[in-house]
């Protein structure tokens, strides 16, 4: 087991906090590259070379973020062997809510019957799973709450543009979830270290629909309601701040990139994962990778990938774990987890 410093210990009116449940749902419906050339003018072969997405998962008509969130929260929720009545806060990162308001997250707690559960939506796009661990990890270290539940859930197809090829082959529908608890003896969540660049903000944006520019017939005939994003320049943002947020997390905690089991990098594109594990040093096997089979689901994509690392025995008890992360905003962020 690696030495680590927790930057967290000589602090003792806070707990630690542990990960103590995770879970996924993705939709039945296979969106394939093949299936992709049949709607815009791409190939296979451009979208694998380019990013490395095969496939991609598209959710039911009537299918809503908050339907995919609740069964994410379920299967998280048992696997942490709680009952939704033992929740005490819900948080949702989603930049594609079932609608304005009420939330997301209050829809997922009456479809859960989380009582007593208070519950909120965040919005940091990609980045915002590791932005709600991070929020909900000052609530139960600090005693607020013991159980809160931290979802990322998409439906990413309600908002790419179908006529687009540069952004419609990209990403995909999905969610994941995970359960914070203090649990005795273990280190848990060591470090987050989060940022933004809202300079940026326009490389990567869904300008209609909000309160400076309202949804009209025009908006729509525009297409202002589907995202838009220059690629490129995204890219470099994307490697540099991640490299940089993982470096700062392992600093603050100590350690190296090879103490480091698994390292579960946004899945936003193979060449942006295989960049980012370069700079940071990390052989190709500590890196997991999942885009392939969802393309970038954003705020849900670590979030899947971690349940799914999980699941198949990439992670056990007591390895060092780091998410880094990279979305509209511009936000980043990493986490370091003794798992
Ligand atoms: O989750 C938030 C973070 N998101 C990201 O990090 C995404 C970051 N960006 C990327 O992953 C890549 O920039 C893309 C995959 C979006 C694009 O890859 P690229 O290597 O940067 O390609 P490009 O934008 O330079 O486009 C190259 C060519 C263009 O044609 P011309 O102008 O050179 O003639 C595009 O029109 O590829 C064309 N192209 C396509 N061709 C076939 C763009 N999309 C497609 C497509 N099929 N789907």
């Amino acid at each position: 087991m690696p030495n680590f410093r927790n930057p967290r210990a000589g602090r003792p009116h806070l707990r630690t906090v542990s990960i103590t449940g995770v879970g996924s749902y993705v939709p039945a419906k296979v969106l394939s590259n093949a299936d992709l050339e049949s709607l815009v003018e791409t190939t296979d072969e451009w979208i694998t070379t380019r990013t490395g997405i095969r496939e991609r998962r598209l959710a039911a008509p009537g299918e809503a973020t908050s339907h995919m969130a609740t069964e994410a929260a379920r299967r998280a929720l048992a696997s942490a062997g709680i009952r939704a009545e033992e929740v005490d806060l819900i948080i949702v990162a989603t930049i594609t809510p079932d609608m304005q308001f009420p939330s997301t997250a209050c829809l997922v707690q009456r479809n859960l019957g989380a009582v007593r559960a208070a519950a909120f939506d965040i919005e940091a796009a990609c980045s915002g799973f590791v932005y709600a661990l991070d929020i909900a990890s000052h609530f139960v270290a600090s005693h607020t709450y013991n159980t809160v539940l931290v979802i990322g859930a998409e439906k990413m197809s309600s908002v790419v543009d179908w006529n687009d090829r540069n952004t419609c082959v990209l990403f995909g529908d999905g969610a994941g979830a995970a359960v914070l608890q203090n649990r005795p003896n273990a280190h848990g969540l060591l470090t987050t270290c989060l940022g933004s660049d809202g300079g940026k903000a326009s490389l990567l944006e869904l300008p209609g629909g909000g309160s400076a520019c309202p949804a009209t017939a025009d908006t729509v005939s525009r297409r202002l309601h589907f995202l838009r994003m220059d690629g490129k320049e995204t890219f470099k943002n994307a490697v540099n701040a991640m490299v940089a947020a993982g470096q700062e997390a392992l600093g603050r905690c100590g350690v190296t990139i090879a103490d480091v089991k698994c390292i579960i990098p946004h899945q936003a594109n193979q060449r942006i994962l295989s960049a980012v594990a370069e700079r940071l040093g990390a052989r190709e096997d500590q890196v997991f990778v999942n885009v392939d089979r969802y393309g970038n689901t954003s705020a849900a994509s670590v979030a899947i990938a971690l349940d799914e690392a999980v699941a198949g025995g990439r992670i056990g008890r007591g390895d060092l774990v780091l998410l880094v992360v990279f979305g509209a905003g511009l936000t980043w962020g990493a986490a370091l987890i003794e798992w």
